[in-house]
């Protein structure tokens, strides 16, 4: 069953024994993240929904999504690669010719699917709504570490429109607040919204931007989730819960966000008001210093009645996020296969923050082929960001990294196999990157090399048991008293 917004799946959570109230006063300066950073650094432990804020009359919900089991749950599968495999399936229905244009193709097929997103007149969000006078003071937004540089909106999705096309995106990008009306807008270079900003600052506009906090778990989820710039948000969280987003449009911009959201802030960003952000105390485990960014002001809000304010803290990885990263690594398998056939399968440890480090296990049928795929991941919307490729061969588990250290110990010459590339695009949070969105890249190709790659020394064979002394062992392994 798909959820159709953030108090169902809270409800459920509460059903399944994965929630807990905490009725202590607690404060949002510090308090909330320490809480909850410690109960994230714990397996499997529970959303929790502060109930007593100090200051503020609205409950803040915590680590809502940090587990495999909970995620399972909130998207309503057991297998993610089903969200990649209903778009590859999509994409093979209707456009057979050019991979580019079936991206391209997809917000058309929204008019025949039943994923598509539908304005309505009104919904939840509309109950209270706020035009005169609308303030970010009164939400309970939360400092994290002791010198990030103010309280953060951690898990406030932005929703913007292409200037050019009007495809909607949605991205999780934090926003540093510094008065009741503005707060300064996180948008990395790489990223969907930076770009729509980017065109309307082109043409000297403002660009319209509503920042969502708290929606249906599939919303969220497609809002972190790297989507082509040719596929809507909305379309896209559809997909991924069988069932298209009612939305509701905005009362003072032009701008549809989802009718059973918990809290909405409607307002722009003015390419002339750009203001130092951070620092903060961000994903890699270190504080990302200070730069600018542009700033967004507050027009409206629409909130539900008696809404739920959601969060999440970041830090050292493994938090809350790598469960989030390791859905979208899942979701996004099919969608690698689709322009890399060979790929078997993919990883992305968490510890390595998502963007450090890949390991893409292949079926290797020519020579060079691992520089292939290492060349067509980096030119792939957000893998283009990883530092590090690691190619095995389709018999090693990429999950498992003690086979993956054995695979690049046994099958790489560090001077063959290895390749550096400078002056290419970086995670913006890389704290080792020579520049700020630009350093260099690795690829290690650690599939077993053949003659036609210059491997001119007798191939080794592994060492493996032959199968009549394994079936032997086997029959007689309760005799032997172990
Ligand atoms: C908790 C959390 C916070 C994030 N904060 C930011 C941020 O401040 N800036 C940013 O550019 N990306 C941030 N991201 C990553 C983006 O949400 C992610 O790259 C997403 O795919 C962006 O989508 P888009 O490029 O399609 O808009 C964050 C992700 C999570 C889970």
């Amino acid at each position: 069953m798909y959820f159709e917004n953030l108090r169902d799946y809270v409800e459920s959570l509460e059903k399944t024994g994965q929630l807990k109230r905490i009725k202590t006063r607690v404060s949002v300066d510090l308090e909330i993240a320490e809480i909850l950073r410690r109960l994230m650094y714990e397996n499997d432990s529970p959303a929790v929904l502060f109930e007593n804020v100090e200051g503020y009359k609205i409950p803040v919900l915590g680590n809502a999504f940090g587990s495999m089991r909970r995620l399972k749950l909130a998207l309503d599968m057991e297998n993610f690669e089903e969200i990649g495999e209903r778009i590859t399936a999509l994409t093979k229905l209707k456009i057979p010719h050019g991979l580019l244009n079936k991206f391209k193709a997809l917000p058309k097929l929204s008019e025949i699917s039943d994923y598509g997103p539908k304005i309505t007149n009104g919904g939840p969000v509309t109950e209270i709504i706020e035009t005169a006078n609308p303030s970010l003071y009164t939400l309970p937004i939360i400092k994290s570490f002791p010198k990030d540089s103010g309280r953060f909106i951690t898990f406030g999705i932005t929703v913007t429109k292409n200037p050019e096309t009007q495809i909607r995106n949605m991205g999780v990008y934090r926003l540093q607040v510094i008065n009741p009306k503005k707060a300064i807008m996180h948008w990395q270079i790489h990223k969907r919204g930076a770009l729509h900003y980017q065109m309307n600052t082109e043409k000297n506009q403002n660009t319209a931007v509503a920042i969502v906090i708290g929606a249906d778990p599939a919303t969220i989820f497609s809002a972190v989730a790297p989507v082509p710039e040719g596929l809507d948000k909305h379309l896209f969280a559809g997909i991924t819960r069988k069932k298209g987003t009612n939305l509701v449009k905005c009362k003072t911009i032009d701008v549809d966000v989802p009718a059973s959201a918990e809290i909405v802030l409607e307002g722009y960003v003015d390419p002339s008001e750009v203001n130092i952000e951070g620092p903060f105390g961000d994903h890699t485990g270190y504080y990302t210093p200070p730069e600018p960014y542009p700033t967004f002001t507050l027009t409206g809000t629409m909130m539900r009645n008696n809404p739920i304010y959601l969060t999440t803290v970041v830090g050292k990885p493994i938090l809350e996020d790598a469960y989030i990263g390791k859905v979208i690594e899942r979701a996004f398998l099919p969608l690698v296969k689709l322009f890399q056939p060979e790929v078997i399968d993919f990883s992305m440890p968490a510890a390595g923050w998502f963007q450090g480090l890949a390991i893409i296990s292949i079926k290797k049928r020519y020579p060079g082929q691992a520089k292939k795929v290492m060349m067509g991941l980096w030119g792939m919307g957000q893998l283009s960001l990883t530092k590090i490729l690691i190619v095995v061969d389709h018999d090693i588990n990429v999950h498992d990294m003690n086979d993956v250290i054995w695979a690049v110990t046994t099958r790489s010459d560090p001077k063959r196999d290895t390749i550096l590339i400078e002056n290419t695009p970086t995670d913006t949070l890389d704290p080792a990157s020579p520049f700020l969105n630009l350093g260099s890249k690795m690829g290690i190709d650690a599939t077993k090399k053949t003659k036609e790659e210059g491997y001119n020394r007798p191939i080794q064979e592994e060492a493996l048991p032959d199968e009549s002394t394994i079936s032997l062992v086997t029959k007689k392994w309760s005799e032997y008293g172990l």
